[in-house]
């Protein structure tokens, strides 16, 4: 088990990506905290992990609310003691092409993806500085290093992930801290519209050399890696798990 009793803190974990990295952070010995704004999808996950024999809690937040993650954060700390390993995924699309796009649009992506993953960091990085320890993991897209259409709010905060991932390494290194980042392809109902509408598919599909979609599950051993002492020297780095479709 590469995981043996530390603690995990994944947001976003009610489904998606988020709920395949629980499940495997929990088949490798870790604590999970399946954290969420949707507290039932958070709680069934966790109840899935312990009916499988893993330690998990259904934490009820929205990262964007510096209050909410504090007191995720405590939850958390005050059940088993610690958050070792953070892995900021939660995040929402608002798809607007940019001449249309809404300030509300704007504002809601940049604050769960950005805001929401700097509120975590901020919380849980005290605690891994004290202990001399840490596993921070951000989740980015291919979207934050191509851009991509209708979806510049999403863009500029999938960037925006990739200094905040090189900004943590590099100031968290001293304490034994790593801080990666994961750039998955697409999986999950958040990227359905590409995958399954006729007018995107094949266009989408024939950039991918591995010649299909991802399944959640395919991605979660890369968020592992990440957590695991496997990639203890390894910082500041963004892996793409896309199949291929980011080659250049
Ligand atoms: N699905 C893809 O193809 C794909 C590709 C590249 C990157 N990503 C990134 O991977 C991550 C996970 O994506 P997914 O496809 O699994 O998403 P998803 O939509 O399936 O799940 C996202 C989860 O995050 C939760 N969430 C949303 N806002 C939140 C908030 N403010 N606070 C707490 N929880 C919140 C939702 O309730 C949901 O359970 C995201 O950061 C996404 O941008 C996804």
């Amino acid at each position: 088990m590469q995981l043996k009793d530390r603690v995990a803190f994944v947001t976003g974990a009610g489904q998606g990506i988020g709920a395949a990295v629980a499940r495997a952070y929990a088949r490798e010995g870790a604590k999970v905290a399946v954290v969420d704004m949707n507290l039932e999808a958070a709680q069934a996950v966790a109840a899935q992990i312990a009916a499988a024999g893993g330690a998990a809690l259904g934490v009820a937040c929205d990262v964007s609310r510096r209050e909410q993650v504090d007191a995720a954060v405590a939850q958390v700390t005050a059940a088993w003691g610690r958050v070792d390993i953070l892995v900021n995924n939660a995040g929402i699309t608002r798809t607007a092409m940019l001449h249309k796009m809404s300030g509300e649009q704007w504002d809601a992506v940049i604050a769960v993806h950005l805001t929401g993953a700097f509120n975590c960091v901020q919380a849980v990085a005290g605690g891994m500085i004290e202990r001399q320890y840490g596993r921070i993991i951000y989740v980015t897209s291919a979207a934050g290093v191509l851009g991509t259409i209708g979806q510049i709010n999403y863009s500029a905060a999938k960037a925006g992930i990739l200094g905040m991932t090189k900004s943590t390494a590099k100031e968290l290194a001293r304490y034994n801290i790593t801080a990666n980042a994961i750039a998955p392809g697409a999986a999950t109902p958040m990227t359905e519209v590409i995958r399954t509408d006729e007018r995107f598919k094949d266009k989408y599909l024939d950039r991918i050399p591995l010649g299909r979609w991802a399944e959640p599950e395919e991605i979660a051993p890369v968020f592992v890696f990440f957590a695991s002492d496997a990639s203890a020297y390894v910082t500041g780095q963004i892996l793409a798990a896309d199949g291929g479709m980011t080659i250049y």
